[in-house]
């Protein structure tokens, strides 16, 4: 069996952790890993890339029917980013994918192997120290995709061809809320763009999910539901992912993401002018994650909704990070993990920005 083998060394928090890439494809593959970039492995040839610890949503996957010019511009049939040879964003399925997480939750590495976005080369992902449990995906599916999901150089996972509910587990709509703002239902792409007076404080804007509303605009949500109404006038319940936002206080614009209200759907908050920040995130899927006891439908509680203590919400004096929090936080670095996580969690741009929000980006 022709396996491209991905393997990696375990090593404490302070160092970067070595990945050994190997192809024992029979033919020329081109790895990419985000991050690392990328790299032409011929049979039998190996590429070690370092990677920081604590990174997060990191892939290692397999481009095969390569063509590049002497630039590094080209194109692949099967795991291309965006004609790079040096990857700098994921790549097109189908491809087979490693995955990990360093330093995650309570310290762990996560890893697996992910068919979500098909499959191209078979893989086996394995420790070299540290812990020995190898994963694999080693048949070649390839030769018995089923018609349907069947492509050159490839078997696409059946969400990237039908794009629906049933495989792809998201929801294809949402409905945005924003106070001040009201709220209104969104398919996939589409933008609602709203002007939010430049004194503004205690804004947010954030998702509902599993909503039903009739054509009066009353109904209910399963995340975020502002007192049954499709336009809000009120903040949303738990659980749901928060951009919230404080504007011109003291000439600078406030903005954060938090999940001290929990977590529905991924966010990005971005400044689109007037700054020059980069974006704030929390793009990791938490609801997969979350501990049983914060469980609940269409998403994971804060510990504070689910047990109302001081420890976790910070009602009287202080608090500081729990075991939950940090599980907040390991996924999502730049967000409100608990109530007085101001240090990390609160960014600055100069009065009079413009602002985007992007839920599952
Ligand atoms: C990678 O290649 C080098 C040099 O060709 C070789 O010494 C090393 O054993 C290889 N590593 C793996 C994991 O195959
Ligand atoms: C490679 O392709 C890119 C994009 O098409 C192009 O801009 C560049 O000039 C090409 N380089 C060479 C050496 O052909
Ligand atoms: C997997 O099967 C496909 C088609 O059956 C073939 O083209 C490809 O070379 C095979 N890959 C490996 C790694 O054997
Ligand atoms: C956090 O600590 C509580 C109390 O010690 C425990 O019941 C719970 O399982 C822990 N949660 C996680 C996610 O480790």
């Amino acid at each position: 069996m022709s396996i491209f083998i991905f393997s990696f060394l375990l090593l404490s928090v302070c160092h970067a952790a070595i990945f050994d890439i190997v192809n024992q494809c029979p033919y020329t593959i081109l790895a990419a890993a985000i991050p690392g970039g990328g790299r032409q492995l011929l049979p039998g040839k190996n590429w070690t890339i370092f990677v920081n610890p604590r990174t997060d949503d990191a892939r290692i996957w397999a481009r095969t029917g390569c063509t590049f010019n002497s630039s590094g511009y080209g194109r692949c049939e099967t795991g291309d980013c965006d004609g790079l040879l040096e990857c700098q964003t994921y790549g097109s399925p189908p491809n087979t994918l490693a995955e990990f997480t360093l330093n995650g939750f309570n310290n762990l590495d996560f890893i697996d192997i992910s068919l979500v976005e098909g499959f191209n080369v078979p893989i086996e992902f394995s420790p070299i120290t540290g812990c020995n449990h190898a994963i694999q995906c080693s048949t070649n599916i390839t030769g018995q995709c089923p018609d349907e999901l069947k492509t050159s150089g490839g078997c696409n996972n059946p969400c990237t061809v039908f794009k629906t509910d049933e495989y792809c587990c998201k929801s294809g709509n949402l409905w945005a809320a924003a106070i001040p703002g009201g709220g209104k239902q969104l398919d996939k792409d589409q933008t609602w763009t709203i002007n939010v007076n430049v004194d503004t404080t205690g804004g947010r804007v954030w998702a509902r999910t599993g909503c039903n509303f009739d054509s009066s605009g009353h109904g209910s949500c399963e995340t975020g539901d502002c007192n049954g109404l499709l336009e809000c006038q009120a903040y949303g319940k738990p659980p749901n992912t928060i951009a919230e936002f404080a504007l011109n206080q003291f000439n600078l614009d406030f903005i954060d993401i938090s999940l001290v209200d929990g977590f529905n759907v991924p966010m990005e908050f971005s400044p689109t002018s007037g700054c020059a920040r980069g974006m704030i995130q929390c793009s990791a899927d938490i609801n997969g994650q979350c501990p049983t006891q914060l469980k609940t439908n269409g998403g994971c509680n804060n510990p504070c909704t689910m047990f109302k203590t001081n420890e976790y919400c910070c009602n009287s004096g202080g608090c500081g990070p729990t075991n939950y929090s940090r599980f907040f936080k390991g996924f999502c670095p730049d967000a409100f993990s608990y109530p007085l996580d101001d240090k990390t969690s609160t960014f600055t741009c100069p009065g009079g920005a413009s602002y985007k929000v992007v839920f599952c980006p």
